[in-house]
């Protein structure tokens, strides 16, 4: 094939998956279609994979199929995992995708430098593509490692730490601006790789981790920009396109993230929330809780009219979500309603309730948003808790001293009866006692999600037969 024709064609395909990338953004954006989404997405970057491996830009292929190998040997059980690892596993593969740009932008400035090719603008490219990867790939490190908890989850802050993160970061960016002027100076290029990779982790080490699905957005984004910056320093238009919808998408996220945990921006970077409390579960000894067996539990929701289940963590553990959707079944089936309150930031990633209530085939107009099940709360006969707890504890509206104070909730403790089921009184994520658990109300259900409700559906089949 001629070369103009072949680029032609390179241009067209990546015409093709950019505008893939576009669709499967808006299908994911609503369960019915996220699946034909994630089709897109995939199609999108297999084709422009393949008409790069097919461009006139290829040297050889050799140490191609060896960074396949070795990407294929980590990536592959890294997209195994469970799905309670996943927010951990997407902090490593933004890692990786930074690091893969940092690297690039290394190699593109030794291979430029000192040469005519090197313009102000193209230093400037790289200068600001290398501190965006470098900081995003150890920034989504740190966040991978309080996220796997090898790392302490909370805040660890220090006396004028804003001040020396900020600090660090100006060096890094006046680094990049003394190579515009003199991209050659020995040793200016490495220090700012060596500072910026500094700064990742002074950025994410002093946040808690109750604030990390805000934090994962946020690396998400600042790996999407990285890409981008990338496109420009190959003059790769996909590359930029890509980059640009992974970094608006992450940091819309973001600002979904902060608005269901009502933190702002800078909240989040600088004000170290989501401190455990030492004291978490002092005291819960000497309060009393109900507790139910899974035969009461069957006997009170048989007798609502209202059910709102409220999906949290603890189900994801569990695997309950066919359960549930055999309990659905039983009580729909006896005229009862029964929905589904989805709190945007339950489980461990954004959507993974909404993910496992697919999976088990829930009616996907039963998933309600939080202020809709909101309105419906003190008409409901019963909120179902399972395995949330953070994502409804009324501390976060009564009490201004709690660290989630603020926080949208699921207000199920305004429903008449709340049933809670969880393995024992113990914290959720952000380390906080819950209110709930002792209100007149409330009735606990110990045990894990999974067998418990089994145990629900089995009383229940019992009462039709
Ligand atoms: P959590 O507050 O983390 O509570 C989950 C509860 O599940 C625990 O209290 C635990 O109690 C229970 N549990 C664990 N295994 C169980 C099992 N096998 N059966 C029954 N219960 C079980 O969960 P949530 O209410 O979904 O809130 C999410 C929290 O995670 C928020 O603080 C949020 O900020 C944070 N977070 C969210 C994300 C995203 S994007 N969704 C990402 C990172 C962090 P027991 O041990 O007593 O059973």
């Amino acid at each position: 094939m001629n070369s103009l024709v072949q680029q032609n064609v390179t241009e067209f395909v990546y015409l093709a998956s950019i505008i893939l990338f576009i669709l499967s953004l808006k299908w994911l954006s609503s369960p019915e279609t996220a699946r034909r989404g994630v089709r897109a997405g995939e199609i999108g970057m297999a084709i422009a994979i393949l008409a790069t491996l097919a461009g006139a830009g290829i040297v050889q292929y050799t140490w191609i199929l060896v960074g396949l190998a070795i990407g294929g040997v980590i990536g592959v059980p890294l997209g195994l995992v469970k799905t309670t690892a996943v927010p951990q596993r997407t902090a490593l593969s933004h890692a990786f995708g930074a690091l893969t740009a940092t690297l690039i932008g290394i190699s593109e400035y030794y291979v430029d430098v000192g040469t005519v090719r090197m313009t102000k603008f193209d230093m400037v490219e790289i200068a600001l593509e290398v501190i965006v990867g470098a900081l995003t790939f150890t920034g989504s490190l740190i966040a991978a490692g309080k996220l796997q908890e090898v790392l302490p989850q909370r805040p660890i802050t220090y006396k004028g730490q804003n001040l020396i993160s900020l600090g660090t970061l100006s060096l890094a960016v006046l680094l990049g601006i003394i190579l515009m002027f003199r991209p050659g100076l020995p040793w200016f290029f490495p220090a700012m790789v060596v500072v910026s990779l500094g700064f990742g982790v002074l950025l994410v080490t002093p946040i808690g981790g109750a604030d990390m699905p805000t934090v994962i957005a946020l690396l998400n984004s600042y790996a999407g920009l990285a890409d981008a910056l990338l496109g420009f320093v190959l003059h790769s238009r996909v590359l930029i396109v890509a980059g640009a919808l992974d970094g608006a998408s992450g940091f819309i996220l973001a600002v979904i993230m902060c608005k269901a945990m009502n933190r702002s921006f800078t909240n989040v970077l600088f004000g170290a929330f989501g401190q455990l409390q030492t004291g978490a579960g002092k005291g819960v000894e000497e309060r009393t809780v109900r507790s139910a067996t899974p035969e009461d539990a069957a006997d009170i929701l048989k007798a609502a009219s209202n059910i709102v289940v409220v999906p949290g963590y603890g189900m994801a553990v569990a695997q309950a979500q066919h359960k549930v959707r055999e309990l659905y079944d039983i009580l729909t089936k006896q005229g009862i309603n029964v929905s589904f309150g989805v709190h945007p930031v339950a489980g461990r990633m954004p959507g993974h309730m909404n993910v496992l209530l697919a999976e088990a085939d829930i009616p996907y107009d039963k998933l309600l948003e939080m202020d809709q099940v909101n309105s419906d709360m003190p008409q409901t006969d019963v909120a179902l808790i399972l395995g949330a707890n953070d994502v409804c504890n009324p501390a976060a509206r009564s009490d201004p001293s709690s660290p989630i104070y603020g926080m949208p909730i699921i207000d199920v403790d305004k429903a008449r009866t709340v049933m809670v089921v969880k393995r024992s009184l113990n914290p959720g994520f952000a380390g906080i006692d819950n209110p709930l658990f002792y209100m007149d109300k409330t009735l606990m259900c110990f045990g894990d999600a999974k067998k418990f409700l089994g145990e629900i559906v089995q009383a229940l089949q019992g009462h039709q037969a």
